[in-house]
C-alpha cells in the first residue's frame, strides 16, 4: 500500500480512445510524438480519485439531525425518533424520479469539480420495490454524464415504517421481489446490506447476500460500524469485494480481512468525525497485518454530508495513521478494487482509462494535507477536459 511511483517531470501519451498509451519523461514522450496535441499540465496530476461508497441520490440535507445532535442525542435515539435514514426514506419517496435526478447530477458534479471521477453509489433510501428502483434508475439516468457511477443495490438498509412489526417479511420482500426486479433491469452491480445491530443481524445480510450472490450481483457489507455484530467475518466468508465502515471491528475481524483473498477494507473516516464519535476503524492493524484498505467519503444526508476524497486522505492521515502514500494508494488504486474497476480506473499506468486530476500543489504529500479549499484544477475524463 505504500508502493507509489512518482514520476517528476512527466507526461501522459494518449491514444484516440482516451486511454493512457505510456507514462514516462515529458521531453522524451514530445520528442518521439512531434504531432501529438500537448496539454500543458503544472501541480501534481494523480489519477482521477475513486470514492467507493456514497449513498448519493437523496433528498435535503438532515440539519435537524445534526442539531439534536449538538445536544447529544445519540445516532440510534435519532432514528427511533423519526430521524435517521427513515426521514431520508419519507424525502426519497416524496420526491420524482426528475426532481432526484436534478438533484443528485448537481451533487455529483460537486464531487467531479474535487477530483472525483469514478463514484459507487448505493439505493437504500426507498426501501419498496418502486422507490428503490426509482434511486437506481437515477444512477443508471447519469451514467457518467459527470463521475462514472458503479450502482449497488442497498434495499436491506434499514427496515421501513411499514414492516416495523415484521422485520423477517421485509426481508421476505428485498429477496423475493426488489432483488429479481433490480437484476431484471441491471439496475445494480453490487448487493449491500447494513448488518448491524438493531438493524439487519448477520443472518439475514447472509440470507440477502447469498440470493444476490445467486442472481449474479457482487457483494457488499455495512459492517460493524455501530456497536459491530462480526459483519467483517462475513464479508470474508462470503467472499465479498468489501467491507465498510469497521469502526466497530473485533479483532477477529481484523484477522479475517487481512487473510481475506479479495475482500476489501473500506474506511470511512469523514462518518466518525460527522456523527461526533471517538472510536477509529484499526487502519494501522488493518494495513500491518495485510489487508487492502481504501477510503471514501460515505456521502450520505445523515452521518456523512462529506464529498472531498483529499479531505477523506487527510483523514485517513490524521485520524487513521495511515501513511501519505497509503492514503493516496486508499483513494485511488485500492479504492477501484473496492468496486471493481481496477482494470480500468485508478492508475496512471498504459491501458488505463485518461482520468486525471491536476491538483494546485508542489508536492504530492500535499493531497493529503490541504483541506478547506479545493486545490483541482482541472479535470479529465478519459482524456477530455470536464467542465
Ligand atoms: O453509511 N450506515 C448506514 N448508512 C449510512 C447512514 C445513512 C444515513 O444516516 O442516512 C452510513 O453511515
Ligand atoms: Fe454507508
Amino acid at each position: 500500500m505504500a508502493d507509489l511511483d512518482v514520476v517528476t517531470r512527466g507526461g501522459v501519451l494518449i491514444d484516440d480512445e482516451g486511454r493512457i498509451a505510456e507514462v514516462a519523461d515529458a521531453d522524451k514522450l514530445r520528442k518521439e510524438h512531434p504531432d501529438a496535441r500537448i496539454e500543458e499540465v503544472s501541480g501534481v496530476l494523480f489519477p482521477g480519485f475513486v470514492d467507493s461508497h456514497t449513498h448519493g441520490v437523496f433528498g435535503p440535507p438532515r440539519t435537524a439531525d445534526q442539531a439534536r445532535r449538538a445536544k447529544g442525542i445519540e445516532y440510534k435515539t435519532i432514528a427511533e425518533q423519526g430521524g435517521g435514514i427513515l426521514s431520508s426514506v419519507r424525502d426519497v419517496r416524496a420526491l420524482s424520479e426528475e426532481d432526484l435526478l436534478a438533484l443528485t447530477r448537481s451533487r455529483m458534479k460537486r464531487l467531479l469539480g474535487l477530483g472525483t471521477t469514478t463514484v459507487e453509489v448505493k439505493s437504500g433510501y426507498g426501501l419498496s420495490l418502486e422507490d428503490e428502483i426509482k434511486q437506481l434508475r437515477v444512477i443508471r439516468k447519469l451514467g457518467d454524464q459527470g463521475p462514472t457511477l458503479v450502482p449497488t443495490f442497498l434495499g436491506a438498509h434499514e427496515v421501513p415504517a411499514e414492516h416495523r412489526d415484521d422485520p423477517e417479511a421485509y426481508v421476505d420482500l428485498v429477496v423475493n421481489e426488489m432483488l429479481p426486479a433490480v437484476v431484471q433491469e441491471k439496475l445494480a452491480v453490487f448487493c449491500d446490506v447494513f448488518c448491524e445491530p438493531g438493524v439487519f443481524t448477520p443472518k439475514q445480510s447472509e440470507r440477502v447476500l447469498s440470493e444476490a450472490r445467486k442472481l449474479g450481483l457482487d457483494l457488499k457489507i455495512h459492517a460493524d460500524e455501530l456497536d459491530g455484530s462480526g459483519g467483517a467475518e462475513l464479508a470474508v466468508s462470503l467472499n465479498a469485494r468489501s467491507a465498510d465502515h469497521l469502526a466497530a471491528i473485533s479483532d477477529k475481524g481484523v484477522g479475517a480481512l487481512a487473510r481475506a483473498p479479495r475482500t476489501v477494507a473500506v474506511l470511512l473516516p469523514g462518518t466518525q468525525l460527522f456523527l461526533g464519535r471517538t472510536n477509529r476503524a484499526p487502519a494501522r492493524s488493518l494495513i500491518d497485518e495485510g489487508a487492502s484498505v481504501a477510503l471514501a467519503t460515505d456521502f450520505n444526508p445523515g452521518s456523512s454530508p462529506g464529498m472531498s476524497l483529499p479531505l477523506m486522505a487527510m483523514l485517513g492521515v490524521s485520524q487513521l495513521k495511515m501513511a501519505p502514500e497509503e492514503a493516496v494508494i486508499a483513494v485511488t488504486v485500492n479504492a477501484a478494487a473496492a468496486i471493481g474497476v481496477a482494470d480500468r480506473v485508478g492508475q496512471l499506468a498504459p491501458g488505463f482509462d485518461a482520468d486525471m486530476v491536476e491538483a494546485d500543489i508542489g508536492d504530492w504529500r500535499e493531497m493529503p494535507y490541504w483541506y478547506g479549499a479545493n486545490m483541482v484544477r482541472r479535470v479529465w475524463k478519459r482524456g477530455a477536459p470536464c467542465p
